[in-house]
């Protein structure tokens, strides 16, 4: 057994969205894991710990420019970036440029054995083993450029929980080509976090199971809640975990779809109902 297996003592970290909220609590928390952590972002960030590099995920020119910045190794890969519904390009940002990053790094060489990706999607993309045929032929699509010509013929899926859907689909439709490459990749889905995001959409993302938690006596979600089980599932002690979709909501999806808490449109969102 080894402690050392949750550190990062010796691995350099990338955490793309590692400006605000959970991907600033994520870079902060690997540097005291001991990691070398690079931060790329379209804002500036106030980590003094972290090199920074600028870098906005709806244009692939400035992610390969990013990548051709950041250099390699890059030994743990959190894909933390974020927008809500109505914001330009949100199928680039949440999905598309994130999928090139990853891609690119790895066809790059930057990528090493023993690599792990983590990405943050959410419970709004609960259900996408369901609509597993209709993200497939997206999934399919072999670029960027090729992914965003299918979303301007399917506009309707130009939304956030098409991109959090087809995110989680990746990470499990990868598991097995990507370990073939001896790299790691698992999601978590969080619920409600208190970040500026969130804050900025209060009333839906705050609101969504606030009779829940205010029923437990616990608040929303902190940045840190989430980073936590984020850098978990990257560090040596996940080495067995591959392509999962872990849920982090103090429990309301499983309780809702078990019917302990009554909330009947978890079930429907999973297509159990
Ligand atoms: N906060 C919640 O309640 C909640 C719940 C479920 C999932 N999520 C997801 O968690 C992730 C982190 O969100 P957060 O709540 O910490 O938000 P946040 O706004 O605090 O952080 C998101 C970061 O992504 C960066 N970003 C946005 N667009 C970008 C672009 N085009 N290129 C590069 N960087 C870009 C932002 O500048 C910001 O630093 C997001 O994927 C979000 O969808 C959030």
């Amino acid at each position: 057994m080894g402690i050392d297996q949750f550190r990062y003592d010796g691995r350099r970290a990338l955490v793309v969205g590692g400006a605000s909220g959970m991907g600033f609590a994520t870079a902060q928390l690997l540097s005291e894991l001991g990691a070398e952590v690079v931060i790329m972002d379209v804002l500036p960030s106030a980590n003094t710990d972290a090199t920074v590099i600028l870098m906005d995920l709806r244009d692939r020119a400035s992610i390969d420019a990013a990548l051709a910045t950041c250099g390699g190794p890059i030994d743990a890969l959190f894909m933390c970036a974020g927008v809500a519904d109505g914001s330009p390009g949100i199928e680039r940002a949440l999905f598309l440029g994130q999928r090139h990053l990853v891609e690119r790094a790895i066809e790059l060489g930057m990528v090493p054995r023993g690599s792990a990706i983590g990405v943050i999607s959410s419970v709004a993309g609960l259900g996408w083993e369901r609509a597993l045929p209709e993200l497939t032929p997206y999934l399919d699509t072999q670029s960027f450029e090729s992914g965003s010509d299918w979303i301007s013929k399917h506009p309707d899926k130009a939304t956030y929980s098409w991109a959090k859907q087809a995110f989680l689909a990746y990470t499990a439709r990868q598991a097995y080509p990507f370990a073939k490459l001896g790299i790691r990749i698992n999601a978590i889905l969080p619920g409600p976090t208190d970040t500026p995001l969130a804050r900025a959409n209060a009333e839906t993302w705050l609101g969504f199971a606030a009779d829940y938690r205010e029923d437990l006596g616990v608040p929303a979600a902190s940045a840190e809640d989430q980073a936590y089980p984020l850098v978990f599932l990257c560090s040596g002690a996940a080495r067995h975990v591959n392509g999962i979709s872990f849920v982090v909501d103090a429990g309301y999806v499983s309780s809702g779809l078990t019917g302990s808490w009554d909330a009947p449109f978890i079930k429907s969102m999973m297509g159990l109902e």
